[in-house]
Order: C-alpha cells, then sequence, then structure tokens
C-alpha cells in the first residue's frame, strides 16, 4: 500500500472540524456545556438531519438502515470491491462531553473532504458510518447498531430491549423514522474489506506521554448486568429494624461487592462499575420495596473479566438468601474482546510515519463500534489525546492540533487501504 498519491501535506481543515464539533454540540437533550443525545430523542434526530445534510454537501450518497444506522459513500473507481469502512457514533450519554464518538464520524467526513480536495481518486469506495446508539443509555446495551449490522445480536434479543419507560427499541426506531427492520440491518461479509475508526483516548496515556496518536491493536472485553432486589416495602416509622426485608440495603451490599470484584482482581486490568442504582419507590419515610442496579466490568482478558463477574452473581445471590429478599439477575451482554488486524494496523503506522508524527501501540479500555466491526471485518483504530484523560463529561477537550493530525491520519489510512489491491 502505498502514500504515493497524496501531497507531502493532507488539507485537514482543523477550524471546519472543530466548527462543526461545536455546531453537533447544540443538539443536546439537556443543559449545556454537557451534551445528551439520547438515541431516537429529538437531539438524537435533529442531529441525525443536520449530519445527513453535511454529508450530501460533500457530495456522498446517503442511506439508512431499519435501526438508523447511517452510512454516506464516496464510490470508488472499483465499487465492486469490498468498501474501506470508517466513523463511530454521535449520541451521548447524559451530561457527556461533546468529542466522544463525534470526532469518529466528523473527522471521517472531514477526512474524505480533505482527501477530495488534494485530487485523491478512491479506487474502493470510502463509506463514512453514523452507529444507532453505541452508547447503553436507553436501552441497556452498547453498540446496538454495530451488533445488529455485524450479526452479533440476535433479533429475538434485541426485540426484548425496553428503555426505562417501557417502550421498545423497534417501536423507538420506528418513531424515529426508521422502519424497524431489524432483520434487515446485517450486512453482507464482503461489503467492507476493512474497518478503522478515529476516537479520542478516553484515558491518559498519551497526553502524559505527549504522544499525538495511538494505535489500537485490541479492545477490552465488556460486560453488563442487571439485578433487581425486591424485598418488603412499608413504613419507615413503623416497620421495627428485625422485621425489615429492604431492597436498597441488599443492593448497596452488591455495590461495595463490584467495587471488591474489581479492586482484589489478579488482573491490573479489571474495572468493575455500578453505574445505574435505582430504588423504589424512592420517598424518605418508606423503606425500599424493589433496587435495581446496572454493572458494568470489563478486563482486556476475557477470563478474568468473568471472574469479577461469577463472583459479584454469587455474591448477590448470598446477599439475597442472608436478607430474604429476592434477587433477579440478568447478564445484558458479555463480550469476547477484539484483536485488531495487522492490514489495517500497517496502514496507519504508514499513515503515521508519512504525517512525520510520532505513534505509540495501545490497549482500548473503552468499547467502540470496533468491537463489532472487528468480528466482520479488517479493523483497527486511531486514538488521539483528550485533556487529562477525560471523558464522559462535559470537561472532555481535545485541542484543534490533535484533531487535526488525527484526521490526517485518518485520510491517509483511507486512502492507502483504498488503493489496496482485492484480497490486500
Ligand atoms: C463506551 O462509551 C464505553 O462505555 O466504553
Ligand atoms: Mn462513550
Ligand atoms: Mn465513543
Amino acid at each position: 500500500m502505498t502514500q504515493r498519491a497524496l501531497p507531502a501535506s493532507i488539507p485537514v481543515d482543523s477550524g471546519r472540524i472543530c466548527a462543526e464539533l461545536q455546531e453537533l454540540a447544540a443538539f443536546t437533550g439537556g443543559e449545556p456545556p454537557g451534551v445528551t443525545r439520547v438515541v431516537f430523542t429529538h437531539a438524537d434526530r435533529d442531529a441525525r438531519q443536520w449530519l445527513a445534510a453535511k454529508c450530501r454537501e460533500a457530495g456522498l450518497e446517503t442511506r439508512e438502515d431499519g435501526v438508523g444506522n447511517f452510512f454516506a459513500r464516496w464510490v470508488g473507481s472499483d465499487a465492486r470491491l469490498p468498501a474501506v469502512g470508517t466513523g463511530s457514533h454521535t449520541d451521548a450519554i447524559p451530561n457527556s462531553g461533546i468529542y466522544d464518538g463525534t470526532v469518529g464520524v466528523l473527522g471521517g467526513l472531514e477526512a474524505i473532504r480533505a482527501l477530495r480536495e488534494s485530487g485523491f481518486v478512491p479506487k474502493r469506495s470510502i463509506e463514512l458510518l453514523m452507529f444507532t446508539s453505541e452508547e447503553p443509555t436507553r436501552f441497556g446495551i452498547g453498540c446496538l447498531g454495530s451488533r445488529l449490522l455485524s450479526g452479533r445480536a440476535c433479533i429475538e434479543s434485541v426485540d426484548r430491549l425496553r428503555d426505562g419507560d417501557g417502550g421498545s427499541a423497534r417501536d423507538a426506531a420506528r418513531a424515529a423514522g426508521f422502519d424497524g427492520d431489524l432483520e434487515s440491518v446485517r450486512i453482507a461479509p464482503d461489503h467492507y474489506g476493512h474497518f478503522v475508526e478515529l476516537h479520542i483516548e478516553q484515558g491518559p496515556l498519551l497526553e502524559r506521554e505527549g504522544i499525538p496518536i495511538g494505535i489500537v491493536t485490541a479492545i477490552a472485553a465488556p460486560a453488563s448486568l442487571r439485578v433487581a432486589f425486591a424485598g418488603e416495602g412499608g413504613h419507615a416509622g413503623t416497620v421495627l429494624m428485625p422485621d425489615r426485608r429492604d431492597a436498597l440495603t441488599a443492593a448497596a451490599e452488591l455495590a461495595l461487592e463490584v467495587e471488591r470484584a474489581g479492586r482484589e482482581s489478579e488482573s491490573p486490568d479489571t474495572v468493575a462499575t455500578t453505574g445505574v442504582f435505582r430504588p423504589f419507590p424512592g420517598a424518605v419515610n418508606s423503606i425500599p420495596s424493589r433496587c435495581e442496579l446496572e454493572i458494568d466490568v470489563r478486563d482486556t482478558s476475557e477470563g478474568s473479566r468473568d471472574g469479577a463477574v461469577a463472583r459479584i452473581v454469587s455474591a448477590a445471590r448470598r446477599i439475597a438468601d442472608a436478607r430474604s429478599v429476592a434477587v433477579e439477575i440478568e447478564t445484558v451482554n458479555s463480550d469476547p474482546p477484539a484483536v485488531c488486524d495487522p492490514t489495517v494496523v500497517a496502514a496507519i503506522r504508514g499513515a503515521v510515519a508519512a504525517e512525520g508524527l510520532s505513534a505509540r501501540e495501545m490497549v482500548s479500555r473503552a468499547y467502540h463500534d470496533s468491537l463489532f466491526m472487528a468480528t466482520l471485518t479488517r479493523t483497527a483504530m486511531i486514538f488521539i489525546p483528550c485533556r487529562g484523560g477525560i471523558s464522559h463529561r462535559p470537561e472532555e477537550y481535545a485541542s484543534p492540533g490533535d484533531i487535526r493530525a488525527g484526521v490526517a491520519v485518518l485520510a491517509r489510512t483511507l486512502a492507502a487501504l483504498s488503493s489496496s489491491q482485492a484480497g490486500e
């Protein structure tokens, strides 16, 4: 694969992409400066329309599938060859920052525009993707769009997904204007030949080491559980302590056990979080009759992750027995780690060298749509630094210079992959 057809300097317009990141941030369901863009809400739908218009303005052919995955294609001179995919997500968890996912979507668009402006003609088509619901906020499961697209989610399990108001994912897709035909979302295995995702690191290493580019070689294995304790509610003044079956205190014990499962794992990479803790009915003078937890466990080693999950599950049962409360445990997802593809990693390395930048190889501890794209096609990721390693908070920040470097590396990587021969 060659860099020869490209100019010494790729005309990435960092002013344009930074202005677009700010424009996109205005589509929020919450109070700025935080961004809240939950899938299929008005903010998400408005952001999608805005993005589609930008892509059409750039001369790309756009389409959407039944769950709202969005595709914008720059048709190559040999459009029969499997395409090169790039992209990420634009949904955002409540009170999030403006760079998570969006740098990969708008960065992909900017890379395509820069390649076009530099006179590059792609052989394989280059396709920009915006995946539906990378964030698990609404339906409890992350990477909904890329799971379905890659065939890693069975339709029946997706059909069972409900949001906090009891609405189904399929109905929510329909209400947002997508036909909800989940069977048609799975894409042919030869649709893509490669996939590469640009993303902020969401961790501190690149900034700490003063390195502008991370080349991701593996993505950690995530799992999540939903646990519900059901006890007996009652009057906070009149039910004496020996008679209580308090669901919240059972859940509190489990939350501490989740933390211990992370801290005491033999693997330094195990992380375990109780991110949702919902007591019912939620009145100060009422004993909680029910308490729901959502728990996130990850490791780069699937075995260590599974060990921590098993410890949490057995603790939930032990606590329920000891406190005479009922417990329901649901494994929402338990995904294997992804190993990135050497061909795509080599193309990124070549792009880094052509840009005269330094890079380090690293593991992604956050999950990404690439976790699922890697099951479908040859995949790797490009990371750029973010200030203080902060993410999933309004303070999230990536500098225009780092964004420019990431987009230039992405553009060169896309160009190299797009020029590759069939089978390469
Ligand atoms: C993605 O947002 C993750 O939680 O890793
Ligand atoms: Mn995120
Ligand atoms: Mn993300």
